[in-house]
């Protein structure tokens, strides 16, 4: 990427801030940013503004004051990729993070959907699903380079944009692993138990500035199913953290405890299932007397892992002392659920201070010849094309460069023609052995023409319009594979190797006054001649070195052992206040009105009809108008156990979309804790499932509201009038079969009792403005309770669309 020197990457050291130690130091960039400013915690924020690539602009959402957050920087959405180089110390331990506001930059309100990496390690995709929310990406890693590269690329939707970017240096080493050197940590969980406020813990009071996430933020998706009994504990008293990395002394002070015996929780994990970093926080803070406090870790369907008892005033050898029980390598899902039972002789229910789970994110090596090339960028260090940063060909290519797709890819081509580059070819590019086409025209390089005989793979050679000096050298009749070579108009000498001349080569050697053809002289236009066979000993040299070659690149792979990282994709958006604002119960006038009196039909089925809306503060709506006999009967539940029954007994009513009225209903007028509204609701806020606004159940009417979806269903796109319209291509079918299957996932992974649709269609699937799709209409959905054999096995659904089992 187009950068300065001097800036505050390679060779700058300003908007760097240092502790007064001078050990530990942050970077904050504040990206499209215009000025250096402190921000309230102390944050010493510098704009990004040496950056010649991107457009700035400023935005504007409510209730964000921030001043890092009132610009964004934005990139083309083309197939380039835009990256920021750091500057880090070789050695040390980092935390970068990077964060992402869209506040419809672009005024086109299409969220933007790109990749961020580092290096050449695929990190996220960043999918924004609410233009006024911050996305945020967190990575640990070991700097074994003086520099690290962010680069944003692929975009998918909408333009690559950054609101922030934060390197925060470590001093200890909480966060040092066995696997460090092959694998990030990508932060999945930092959680504070028993906060006193939605604010997170961070700076100043975490020297490293980790953001300790509030456990009263109420999140979409996240940590829910908290048991009865559970209760928030805090002490003014210091806590001893010991020193390093640990949890700071005011996230030690606060904590939950299971009155109950009891503390359950259950929250999604970003970019699991995988093996992951996962450490709990204990420190006794409440008084406890002569009474025990033990308990123990259950994580349901894992019985190996249950740790020992803990009993933390005697773990911590104290009270007001920290422990820290965790596991270096565990396999999570991506919904986990675990819980801390007091154990049988044991008068207190548990405590639980913090916990952090990191996600292990395999590390790209990245190209073969990463090293080699920056050694040649490093010699045009004032150019554009030499600070394009981050690895030549992950994700995607610098530029001027193109590469194969091994997993460790080799540069294949080079194209710097008319860069203006001047001085002799640099020697380090005969040491890229899998180079195909050499372009360095229109260039003002002197010197002789080095050594390219390695790189056996060479089919076009372009160093016209030079002025190399110097022999033509005869290794080029040897290359086996040499198709294409231009050399005119340069200051070379001597005689040209008859083996380019008996070549099936295109060749030009023009131009050059002193350049003679073997015996009789004279210039010659291109040539076009025969086949090429080398003498035998150079012929066999190379044979030799193909071998070799081959051998070398084996062992490499398999060393490598890599394949692609596994994509970090977030499957969770975070909604703020989601749950709390779960169920509204609409008046019947305010539906009349947010419909122009059901002023326009855009659907109908078998539950009724379906009407557009817009509410008071611009929301679009539809509002699903239910006819009585869309009910289910009766019949359908019979067969389920107690617990099910139960619930239904509860609600009385037996279909689900009453169903669900009623549980909303229960909701509006009071804070339901029942695990099945806690469910329902999760699952509705879900991204890849329609979401449920509210409900209104007045004038004798049913009727559910959910968010509009612009793009109507997705049948109507394969069959209906809007197969013409706007076609979609495969990669987009494949995307919407994919939101469709996550969906569905969570239904049946993601709630407690798990959800199963069982009438999934093309016309259950609707299609938002940005095309993503969502699952909906759960009329004929029912609560399987926990385990299979429980599941009912009467068929429901639409003929066409079941299963053959
Ligand atoms: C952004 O806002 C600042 C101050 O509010 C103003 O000086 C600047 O011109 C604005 N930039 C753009 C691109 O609108
Ligand atoms: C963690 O453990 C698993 C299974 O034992 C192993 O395959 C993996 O390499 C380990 N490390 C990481 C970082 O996943
Ligand atoms: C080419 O490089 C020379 C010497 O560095 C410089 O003076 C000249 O302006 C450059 N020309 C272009 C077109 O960049």
């Amino acid at each position: 990427m187009g950068i300065m020197e001097d800036s505050w990457l390679v060779g700058r050291k300003e908007g760097i801030q240092c502790g007064q130690n001078l050990v530990l130091c942050f970077v904050s960039l504040d990206c499209g940013g215009t000025g250096n400013f402190t921000d309230e915690l102390g944050l010493e924020w510098t704009p990004d503004d040496r950056l010649i690539d991107g457009k700035i602009t400023n935005i504007s959402v409510a209730n964000e004051t921030r001043k890092q957050y009132q610009t964004v920087r934005y990139f083309p959405a083309d197939d380039r990729k835009y990256c920021y180089t750091l500057e880090v110390i070789s050695r040390t331990r980092y935390l970068v993070r990077a964060t992402f506001l869209y506040g419809n930059f672009d005024n086109n309100n299409v969220y933007p959907k790109f990749d961020i990496s580092l290096g050449a390690t695929h990190w996220a995709t960043i999918v924004i699903s609410d233009a006024n929310t911050i996305e945020l990406q967190e990575l640990i890693f070991l700097a074994l380079d003086p520099t690290i590269s962010v680069c944003l690329s692929n975009a998918t939707t909408g333009q690559p944009f950054i609101s922030t970017l934060e390197l925060r240096q470590f001093n200890g080493s909480i966060y040092l692993t066995q696997y460090e050197s092959q694998f990030y940590l990508s932060i999945s969980a930092r959680i504070n138990f028993g906060a006193d406020s939605e604010a997170p813990v961070r700076y100043p009071d975490d020297p490293f500035d980790r953001i300790w996430v509030s456990d009263s933020l109420r999140k979409a998706n996240y940590l829910v199913d908290v048991a009865a009994g559970t209760e928030k504990v805090s002490t003014n008293m210091p806590i001893d953290v010991s020193s390093g990395e640990r949890p700071p002394q005011k996230v030690m002070q606060t904590a939950v405890v299971g009155r109950n015996g009891s503390l359950t929780y259950r929250l999604n994990l970003d970019g699991f299932p995988g093996f992951g970093w996962a450490f709990t926080y204990f420190a006794e803070i409440e008084d406890v007397g002569n009474k025990s406090r033990k308990f123990r870790l259950v994580l349901p369907g894992m019985p190996d892992l249950s740790k020992p008892i803990v009993n933390i005033e005697e773990n911590a050898q104290g009270k007001y002392r920290l422990y820290e029980p965790g596991y270096y390598n565990i396999s999570l899902p991506f919904v986990l659920n675990f819980r801390f039972g007091r154990t049988s002789d044991s008068s207190l229910g548990p405590l639980l201070n913090a916990m952090e789970i990191n996600k292990y994110l395999k590390k790209n090596d990245g190209s073969v010849d990463g090293s080699v090339i920056a050694s040649v960028v490093s010699l045009y260090s004032s150019t554009d094309w030499a600070l394009e940063g981050g690895d030549p060909c992950l994700p995607v290519p610098w530029s001027w460069v193109q590469c194969n797709s091994d997993p460790q890819p080799r540069i294949t081509k080079i194209e710097l023609s008319g860069k203006n580059l001047t001085g002799n070819i640099p020697t380090n590019l005969t040491m890229l052995s899998g180079l195909v086409e050499l372009w360095l025209d229109g260039n003002s390089l002197t010197g002789p023409i080095p050594d390219f005989s390695g790189c056996v793979d060479l089919k076009i050679i372009h160093l016209e319009n030079n002025q190399l000096t110097g022999e033509l050298p005869s290794y080029m009749a040897e290359l086996p594979n040499l198709r294409e070579l231009y050399v005119q108009n340069n200051k070379l000498s001597g005689t040209v190797p008859t083996g380019l001349l008996n070549n099936n080569l295109v060749f030009n050697y023009t131009g050059n006054i002193n350049l003679h053809k073997g015996g009789n002289g004279g210039n010659h236009n291109k040539i076009i001649i025969g086949s090429s066979v080398g003498a035998g000993v150079l012929l066999i040299a190379i044979i030799a070195s193909c071998l070799l070659m081959h051998k070398a690149r084996k062992n490499y792979s398999k060393q490598g052992q890599l394949g692609h990282p596994m994509p970090a994709e977030r499957l969770v958006s975070s909604l703020g206040d989601a749950a709390k604002d779960a169920a509204h119960c609409f008046t019947f006038s305010e539906i009349e009105d947010a419909t122009n009196k059901f002023e326009r039909k855009v659907g109908s089925g078998g539950f009724g009809v379906v009407y557009y809306g817009k509410l008071i503060d611009g929301k679009e709506i539809a509002v699903k108008v239910l006819t009585s006999n869309s009910y289910q009967g009766k019949r359908e539940f019979s067969n389920e156990p107690p617990k099910f029954l139960a619930y239904v007994d509860l609600v009385s009513k037996l279909d689900e979309e009453t169903f669900f009225l009623t549980l909303f209903h229960d909701a509006c007028s009071f804070f339901l804790s029942n695990e099945v509204y806690f469910s329902m609701s999760r699952g509705i806020f879900f991204r890849n499932l329609v979401q449920f606004l509210g409900f209104c159940q007045e004038e004798g009417k049913s009727i559910l509201v959910y968010e509009f979806m612009h793009n109507g269903t997705l049948k109507e796109h394969l069959y209906g009038p809007r197969t013409y319209e706007r076609s979609i291509s495969w990669i987009k079918r494949l995307e919407i079969a994919e939101d469709a299957a996550k969906g569905i996932e969570y239904l049946h992974t993601g709630c407690v009792p798990a959800v199963i649709h069982r009438d999934l269609k093309t016309s259950n699937i609707l299609l938002d403005k940005n095309m993503h799709a969502k699952v909906s209409d759960f009329g004929l959905s029912k609560l399987a309770v926990d385990g299979t054999s429980h599941v009912s096995s009467i068929v429901r659904g639409t003929v066409g669309y079941l299963d053959p089992e």
